[in-house]
């Protein structure tokens, strides 16, 4: 029975964990990134929607509400399998040394892809009510379950409103072997990453087609579980996110016992406890439960989750550009040619693009707390090379938009930070979120771990995203020596650890 803090702990690099670590790779029974039925029917699906006009930046920075006029509220298969696509679908292939390599539209860590969506459905345009898993890798639905079954999800969120309306809530899951595979413990904390990013883009197309859409965190596990006919030792559901809204679902039909037949990903699974038993300690078991969830994280005081407001640091006022002068480069195309930066040039970039990417990328989220809160993490910059801010260490203050300066950086020291990986110093920022384990859980318990870390994976695919709209800048995401970034941040993070960490500059030509 693990705490979360106590996994957290376990799970941490230093450099002494890194240098010690006999492990290797066994290639021989490397997992499939897809997870693929034996006998299911399929509902093969047509072309994704390939443009949406709106812009990347304003898409993943705004919400479109239900009681404006333009939100959308029906939706049909297209819409769907377009909101697939960009969520998780393969957006590019690439020949490297004689193999074929399949991208997806959101960055995960070793290019694993461990997570999948399902979608749990009404009768919508083209589609029949059901429980839907998509298929990545031939852009297919599994039909899991014929009939209505968003009751079931309506009732795990104890009515939450906006699944008890949606004609669609997708679910989000983790098979943990197609991850721990190379990252073996550390799985738990990738899942809220990796899904994380697939979210910010499932949003942000949401956004782009007038869907209103939320991050829900507060469900009782094991119903969801039962509804994909998942083990929760194999594969564990993570996050609702309801699309779109209608008229109220209806009740609750039975669910009868499914486990439909999967081709085994590899020779032989490797078990890592240690993954599932985190995740099972923050499941909800009841009504009361999610309740009290939502109500714990709602009422806390502002300062409860150990963040900081602007302290006696110098400021610098950062100016992000409005919405007429923003790149316009669509969210689709946007996804199209997002990909990790391999190298970056150590020129600076403007300090205008550099605020409007912090602006749009790490403002509020849609959850069942409304966009401003909960405020769990803090956003950290080291900057190493923006037009007019001098080099160094800065809390980033989103509400004001104003960085304080907090100390000295260096581009060694930043590529050190990162798992010696000298790359991330060559890049213009480094941005860490961080977050207050103890504070958090102390607060809300073991679930409020998963939103921690959720937060920093949406920050981070966000930061993809307004990155990649501008024409030239690029990023990825990096791990980290987590005691390390704790002590370059102090003493105004030393209560934090981060969670995530996105470097981005200009490439190198
Ligand atoms: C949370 C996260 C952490 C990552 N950490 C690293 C890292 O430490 N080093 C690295 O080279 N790439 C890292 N990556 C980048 C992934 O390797 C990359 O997303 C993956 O190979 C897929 O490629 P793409 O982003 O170009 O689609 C990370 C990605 C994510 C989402």
């Amino acid at each position: 029975m693990v705490d979360a803090r106590r996994y957290h702990e376990r799970t941490k690099h230093t450099p002494e964990s890194v240098r010690t670590d006999s492990f290797s790779l066994d290639f021989e029974n490397k997992p499939r990134p897809y997870k693929q039925y034996k006998h299911l029917p399929t509902v093969t699906l047509e072309e994704p929607q390939r443009s949406i006009n709106d812009p990347a930046l304003a898409a993943i920075s705004t919400f479109p509400r239900r009681d404006l006029d333009s939100a959308e509220t029906s939706i049909d298969r297209h819409a769907l399998q377009t909101l697939c696509h960009y969520a998780t679908g393969v957006t590019k292939t690439l020949e490297k040394q004689g193999h074929q390599m399949r991208f997806r539209a959101a960055a995960c860590t070793g290019k694993l892809y461990h997570i999948d969506l399902y979608a749990v459905t009404g009768d919508i345009s083209g589609l029949d009510a059901g429980v839907y898993h998509f298929d990545p890798e031939t852009e297919s639905f599994d039909v899991l379950r014929r009939g209505d079954y968003r009751g079931v999800l309506a009732t795990a969120t104890a009515d939450y409103s906006a699944v008890a309306t949606a004609p669609v809530t997708f679910v989000a899951t983790s098979q943990w072997w197609r991850n721990a595979w190379k990252y073996r413990n550390r799985t738990y904390r990738h899942a809220f990453w990796d899904s994380g990013t697939i979210l910010a883009n499932l949003l942000a197309v949401a956004a782009g087609l007038g869907y209103e859409s939320t991050v829900v965190t507060g469900f009782m596990d094991d119903p969801v579980t039962h509804l994909l006919g998942l083990d929760p030792t194999d594969e564990a559901p993570l996050e609702l996110i309801p699309v779109g809204t209608g008229s109220p679902v209806p009740e609750a039909p039975a669910v009868e016992q499914i486990s439909p037949d999967e081709t085994p990903l590899s020779d032989h699974v490797v078990e890592y406890p240690l993954v599932a038993d985190a995740w099972r300690q923050s499941t909800l078991e009841n009504e009361m439960a999610v309740r009290s969830w939502r109500d714990q994280v709602g009422d806390a005081a502002d300062d409860a989750f150990g963040v900081h407001d602007q302290g006696d640091g110098r400021q610098v006022p950062v100016d992000p550009v409005d919405d007429e002068t923003a790149s316009g480069r669509p969210i689709t195309n946007t996804i199209e040619r997002r990909g990790s930066l391999r190298e970056y040039s150590p020129d600076a970039i403007s300090d205008r693009k550099f605020a409007t990417v912090l602006d749009r990328a790490l403002g509020g989220i849609l959850t069942e707390w409304g966009e401003e809160r909960p405020r769990l993490v803090d956003y950290y910059c080291l900057v190493h090379a923006v037009d007019g801010i001098p080099s160094g260490v800065y809390q980033y203050h989103p509400a004001e938009n104003v960085l304080e300066h907090l100390g000295e950086t260096s581009r060694r020291a930043a590529g050190h930070l990162a798992l010696d990986q000298s790359v991330v110093g060559d890049a213009a920022v480094n941005l860490y979120t961080m977050a207050d384990i103890d504070a958090i859980v102390e607060q809300v318990g073991n679930r409020g771990y998963r939103l921690a870390q959720l937060v920093g994976g949406i920050a981070l695919g966000r930061l993809y995203l307004a990155t990649y709209a501008h024409r030239a800048l690029g990023g990825r995401g990096f791990t980290f020596y987590d005691g390390l970034v704790t002590e370059h941040l102090s003493p105004r993070a030393s209560n934090q650890t981060p969670m995530t960490l996105f470097a981005f500059g200009k490439p190198a030509c």
